[in-house]
């Protein structure tokens, strides 16, 4: 199969409109058969609960070509499973689980050519969702959805690829106590897009959003975990209910146990402890670990000791751990690497 003629290293993370999309419809009480469409727009209903009330869940996994040639997907079940748990909060049908994977089968299947080749550092990223698509104008749930699954192919989610990033502390909330933050509904990124504007205006890279209850601990970024290096060499990493359980940090804080035998830690961590970390790095599917070099709290600098030239060691060490189990250049964990073709 020949692969699409693009410039793989400069394709950053953008949409791309690919071959083929999943499409499933929940009628009636039941999901239909769903198949594949080649057709990328959704007609919909002015009144349809997606447009009035927001209610939407997604996912964000990657398809790799790995060191052998094969085309994988890495650990789609977990993907599958947060995802029914982020319907369910919404009052919303959960997707199954087995249909979950072989809609993301069928989807890397029929865009094999888009799935950037090893070595380029591209990778192709699949967006599963589900929206309510029938009218409701009274505030409650709608009665039938759409699950659609599409790919892209991407390159670094930041700009700069691996250059460490300086990030603020927000002044804004990104979920609410008891709130939504814990599960991947598109309205808590739209409840952050405005401090993202803020951020970026002001010249950073990305916002640290601290817990909406006191303002005390960190939480995570606006689309990425925060994994911190003591300067012992241990990992720590916030413990929340209002963040999202990102797959890739749980997979980091496994890497660093048990291929790297560090000492991991999840707990609260508070804003007054953060400058006493040696290194700190965004973890998540688009992110994989992105290294942050200073954090800017009100005026007050907090520059980590690895520097804004370079990934610190053992974040460089994590990165080069998950990367190579994802390309097939480190042996995985069972289960974690799902062959598609
Ligand atoms: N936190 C937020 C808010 C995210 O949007 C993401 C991305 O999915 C993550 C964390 C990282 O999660 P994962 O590693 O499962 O992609
Ligand atoms: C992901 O990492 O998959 C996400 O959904 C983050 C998003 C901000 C691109």
């Amino acid at each position: 199969m020949e692969k699409r003629d693009l410039n793989w290293s400069e394709i950053g993370f953008a949409y791309r409109e690919t071959n083929q999309r999943y499409v499933s419809n929940f009628i009636d009480g039941a999901w239909d058969e769903g198949g594949l469409t080649s057709d990328a727009t959704v007609v919909l209903n002015e009144c349809a609960g997606i447009l009035q009330y927001c209610q939407e869940v997604f996912e964000g996994l990657k398809a790799y070509t790995t060191v052998n040639g094969d085309i994988v997907t890495f650990r789609p079940d977990l993907n599958a499973e947060r995802m029914m748990d982020s319907a369910k909060r919404m009052e919303m049908p959960p997707f199954p689980k087995e249909r979950f994977l072989e809609a993301v089968e069928q989807v890397v299947k029929a865009n094999a050519d888009w799935v950037p080749p090893y070595g380029s550092g591209a990778s192709l990223y699949i967006r599963p969702y589900m929206f309510a698509s029938t009218p409701v104008i009274g505030v409650k749930p709608a009665d039938g959805y759409q699950f659609r699954v599409f790919c892209t192919p991407v390159g670094p989610y930041f700009k700069g690829g691996a250059k460490p990033l300086t990030i603020c502390v927000s002044d804004f909330d990104r979920a609410a106590p008891h709130g939504t933050g814990h599960i991947k509904a598109g309205l808590n990124y739209a409840m952050s897009l405005h401090a993202h504007v803020t951020a970026h205006a002001q010249g950073f890279d990305e916002n640290m959003f601290l817990d909406p209850g006191t303002r005390t601990y960190v939480e995570e970024t606006g689309g990425a975990n925060f994994l911190f290096v003591t300067k012992d060499n241990e990992i720590v990493t916030p413990k929340s209910d209002s963040i999202l359980p990102s797959i890739t940090r749980r997979s980091m804080l496994y890497v660093a146990e048990h291929y790297l035998g560090m000492k991991v830690t999840q707990r609260q961590v508070r804003l007054d402890e953060v400058k006493d970390f040696a290194e700190c790095g965004l973890c998540g599917t688009a992110a994989v670990i992105s290294p942050v070099g200073k954090v800017v709290d009100h005026g007050k600098e907090i520059c980590f000791p690895s520097g804004m030239d370079a990934m610190g060691p053992v974040i460089q060490k994590l990165y080069d751990t998950l990367t190579g189990i994802q390309l097939g250049t480190v042996e995985a964990p069972e289960g974690w690497i799902h062959k598609i073709c």
